[in-house]
């Protein structure tokens, strides 16, 4: 059933995505054609500047890059760097995860729900001199390129690079630079135009003097990755501890040979694995809501949870910008930890989970539960959730 908005926001996302909704969008655009919106943003001007930039890529709990290219010759650097190139040109400050810092990147990034939760990334900023890029490259999954200040010129080609040519890169270099880049588009991007590129879509951007770009990525984990992932826990949980035994084993003269006993117990042992849809939903609800590397949270100073429930019934609630929380009926993922949603309290708590706040008529009501009482007061007590604007977490 297609969700209904209220009228300001259905605007505001229609003038994100150049006019059409969502649903065209994603049928018309995500994961297979470039769009350009002219004016997509009219409200960025409270986004991190460049100095604000340099600030958080200070900081060894940011991760930040800088690029720069002398003479032709690319080099990388990754931060956190106590102070930025002087030189006037030729360099971008690449700051990624801006939203986990700054309340209005993420709130620019939350205009991307439409696309569900799991797969939003993060939102990545980047501050380039003239001539600044990162030079033509592929990236493996969905970027909505948001032009901030400044002007910058896009070059992309249309259609996703397959072939092992299109795809070849450059030698010797400390980045992934395309060998053979023959774009099809070009645009110059002013402050509020936006550039949706699929993945594996070439593209390069170059900086027409100083300017600042956000980009809104999502999550694309291989195959690869989920799959080792998905095993990796599944052994931590179920798999028994110990090992083969081989007591009672008979003298061999042909030591190179592979141990048979030794290789059935292994054949027995592994095909008696199990694992049921549910261990996959717990997995991936798990995984897809692990905070990223570098964030911990801040716990507030400890409260009963009376003191809580009285706080929190006033004011309502909210997640914290860092906290990934994703649900699947009444089962709750929330920063890497498997819940149940108590029943009474579901609907209110996966309101929580989708629009990220809860009122405090909302809130109270849901903490007339007994259960939602000791599962909020846990999320607010690991620094998950907070108290909405206006109240502090502090005691
Ligand atoms: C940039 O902001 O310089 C790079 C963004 C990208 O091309 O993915
Ligand atoms: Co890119």
């Amino acid at each position: 059933m297609a969700r209904l908005l209220d009228p300001n926001r259905r605007d505001a996302r229609r003038r994100l995505l150049g006019g059409l909704d969502a649903e065209a969008f994603l049928a018309r655009h995500w994961q297979r054609r470039p769009l350009l919106i002219r004016r997509a943003v009219d409200d960025i001007d409270d986004l991190p500047d460049r100095d604000a930039l340099a600030a958080l890529a200070a900081r060894d709990d940011v991760e930040s890059r800088l690029v720069e290219v002398v003479g032709g010759r690319w080099s990388m650097e990754t931060g956190p760097f106590d102070r930025l190139p002087r030189r006037k040109r030729d360099w971008s400050l690449l700051v990624q995860g801006v939203n986990l810092h700054d309340e209005r990147a993420d709130r620019l990034m939350r205009r991307f729900d439409f696309v569900p939760a799991m797969r939003l990334d993060d939102l990545m900023i980047s501050y380039a001199t003239d001539g600044g890029g990162v030079g033509p490259h592929l990236d493996s999954y969905d970027v909505f390129l948001l032009q901030v200040a400044g002007r910058r010129r896009w070059r992309w080609r249309r259609g996703a690079a397959r072939s092992a040519r299109d795809r070849a890169l450059v030698p010797g270099v400390p980045l992934k630079l395309l060998r053979h880049f023959a774009p099809t588009d070009e645009a110059v991007l002013e402050p509020g135009d936006m550039l949706y590129l699929p993945p594996s879509c070439a593209h390069e951007g170059v900086a027409l003097g100083p300017c600042l770009t956000a980009s809104i990525g999502f999550r694309a984990p291989s195959w690869n990755e989920l799959s080792q992932q998905f095993l990796f826990d599944l052994a931590e949980r179920s798999w028994p501890d110990g090992r083969p035994g081989d007591a009672g084993r008979p003298a061999t003269d042909t030591p190179g040979a592979l141990d048979e006993t030794l290789l059935q117990a292994i054949v027995d042992r592994l095909a008696r694995i199990r694992w049921s849809p549910r261990d996959v939903e717990r997995f991936v609800g798990r995984h897809f809501s692990e905070p990223k590397p570098q964030v911990f949270f801040d716990p507030p100073a400890p409260r009963s949870v009376e003191r809580f429930v009285r706080q929190a019934g006033k004011t309502g609630v909210r997640l914290d910008p860092r906290t990934i929380a994703l649900y699947r009926g009444s089962r709750g993922y929330i920063a890497g930890d498997a819940c149940d949603l108590p029943t009474h309290a579901g609907p209110a708590l996966r309101r929580l989970i989708d629009h990220r706040r809860l009122d405090g008529s909302s809130t109270a009501a849901a903490l007339a539960v007994p259960a939602a009482r000791v599962l909020l007061h846990a999320w607010w007590s690991a620094g998950w959730i907070h108290f909405n604007d206006g109240a502090s977490d502090a005691a």
